[in-house]
């Protein structure tokens, strides 16, 4: 059956798309959509397009047209490029990160269409970690279609859908059944759980103080609007950890679309994989220090930013346990730079209690249980670093973005203003290695928005 639409039910159906799911039908894809409403007006038992039009007030049979509609093309280890990049780099990273910070693993695939991507992802996890006892890894895997959500938890494949997993992928992952289907097997299910989800009308299905280490956005936001992409984008970036990876299809660029994620390339030549990361202008910093060879000498000592030298006359004043404590926030930065929050956190805390007055300790502590993504408990050193130290500007910094995220605008704005105030009391040409070695005035100036920022939404609330 075919039907022709006027114009006039081209643009309706086009406005109910956008608002139903951020779906863009330009006039390329007229010939579809009436294809697709040629099937629902079959399997509805409407007499015409306009009658259709009417039972689309009933969100059921809106879901049953989205169905209908979006493009569910996909298969097991799409995009090699990406898939080596997570075998080889993405995944064994996140799972040494999450070693120390109670081997709990969380990746999120957005869009997962008929299961391929995440039980894609869940096989990598299989081969790296055999068994997951003592762990807490899930695959959250969602989708706007109802049908295709069913077809993944049933997770039932035809050959086409399994022509890029190997032979040995193939045997250890699959059973054959009689019809010649290939079915997922159960330990791979395991790991992954499906949720419907509309990535453009709904909040992230998160609460809000989870953070992501992955997030797989592929070849999902090539059919929505710039702006639509834009505003997902901010909240796969708020719900990913810092350093946490994005992965988006090969023809999605986040160019002019969102400039808080790094683009990386992971693997060589032809090969590499290009992928964002979700990467604070401090991780840039740790992620040098792992990585550029060591300029000090032995008699150096600890390496000290600008800002914490002010804590020297602190130091001085508790000389018994100094050297002690110097000793372990060295050994905090060193946990630091190689992403081990945990012990780094622990190694603070040690610290800290060896002198109580080290304005470092509490500082370093905070910045590790951010990096862990435990802000409530970031937020007690934060604020005993800024009691005792209040022009440490980037500890103003981070519990400003403490406070934002456990949902404080207000008291957050407050933090901004005594980041950019301290920061700006730093000469003008003065650099951080916080942030690369970019300049603090640059710091400062960002405090100073995010503050407007912040105070424009608590005044719209209030
Ligand atoms: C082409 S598939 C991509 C599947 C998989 N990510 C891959 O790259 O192989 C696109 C998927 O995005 C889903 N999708 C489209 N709009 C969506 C929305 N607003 N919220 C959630 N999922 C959506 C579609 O239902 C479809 O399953």
């Amino acid at each position: 059956m075919k039907v022709a639409l006027s114009q006039a039910q081209f643009e309706a159906l086009q406005v109910l798309l956008a608002r139903a799911a951020g779906l863009v039908f330009d006039d390329s894809r007229k010939e579809s959509m009436a294809y697709s409403v040629a099937e629902r007006i079959r399997a509805s038992g409407a007499p015409d397009v306009d009658a259709y039009l009417l039972l689309l007030d009933d969100p059921a049979e809106r879901q049953r047209l989205v169905d209908e509609v979006t493009i569910q093309e996909t298969h097991f280890f799409r995009n090699p490029p990406q898939v080596r990049a997570l075998r080889q780099h993405v995944l064994p990273e996140l799972l040494r990160h999450a070693e120390v910070n109670g081997r709990r693993l969380r990746i999120w695939s957005a869009g997962c269409s008929t299961g391929e991507e995440p039980y894609s992802i869940a096989m990598l996890l299989r081969e790296l970690l055999p068994s997951t006892s003592g762990w807490d890894v899930k695959v959250v895997a969602t989708d706007v279609s109802s049908r295709a959500l069913e077809a993944a938890r049933a997770g039932v494949y035809g050959a086409r859908a399994v022509q890029m997993a190997s032979p040995d992928q193939l045997t250890r992952f699959f059973f054959e059944n009689e019809q010649g289907r290939y079915e997922v097997r159960q330990d791979v299910k395991d790991l992954v759980e499906f949720r419907h989800h509309n990535l453009v009308t709904e909040a992230v299905p998160f609460a809000p103080s989870e953070r992501i280490d992955l997030v797989l956005c592929r070849n999902v936001t090539i059919y929505f609007g710039r702006e639509t992409t834009r505003s997902l984008m901010a909240r796969l970036h708020h719900c990913l950890r810092d350093g946490g990876y994005l992965f988006l299809g090969h023809s999605e660029t986040l160019w002019q679309v969102s400039e808080d994620f790094r683009l990386v390339p992971l693997g060589t030549g032809e090969s590499a994989a290009f992928v964002y990361r979700r990467l604070d202008a401090k991780r840039d910093v740790q992620e040098r220090r792992a990585v550029l060879p060591d300029r000090r000498t032995q008699d150096d000592g600890p390496q000290q930013p600008p800002e914490r030298r002010v804590t020297a006359r602190r130091t001085e004043e508790a000389p018994p346990a100094q050297s002690t404590a110097e000793q372990l926030l060295a050994k905090t930065r060193a946990a630091l730079a190689a992403g081990l929050y945990a012990e780094a956190a622990q190694l603070a805390a040690d610290a800290a209690a060896l002198a109580p007055l080290q304005v470092d300790a509490f500082y370093l502590r905070g910045l590790a249980l951010v990096d862990a993504g435990r802000d409530e408990d970031a937020l007690v050193d934060l604020r005993k670093a800024v009691y005792l130290e209040p022009t440490l500007g980037f500890a103003h910094f981070l519990l400003a973005g403490v406070l934002d995220r456990l949902g404080h605008p207000a008291a957050a704005a407050r933090e901004y203003r005594a980041a950019a105030d301290t920061l700006g009391l730093q000469p003008g040409d003065a650099t951080a290695e916080e942030l690369g070695g970019r300049s603090v005035r640059e710091l400062a100036n960002l405090c100073r928005q995010l503050e407007v920022r912040l105070v424009g939404q608590v005044e719209e609330v209030g």
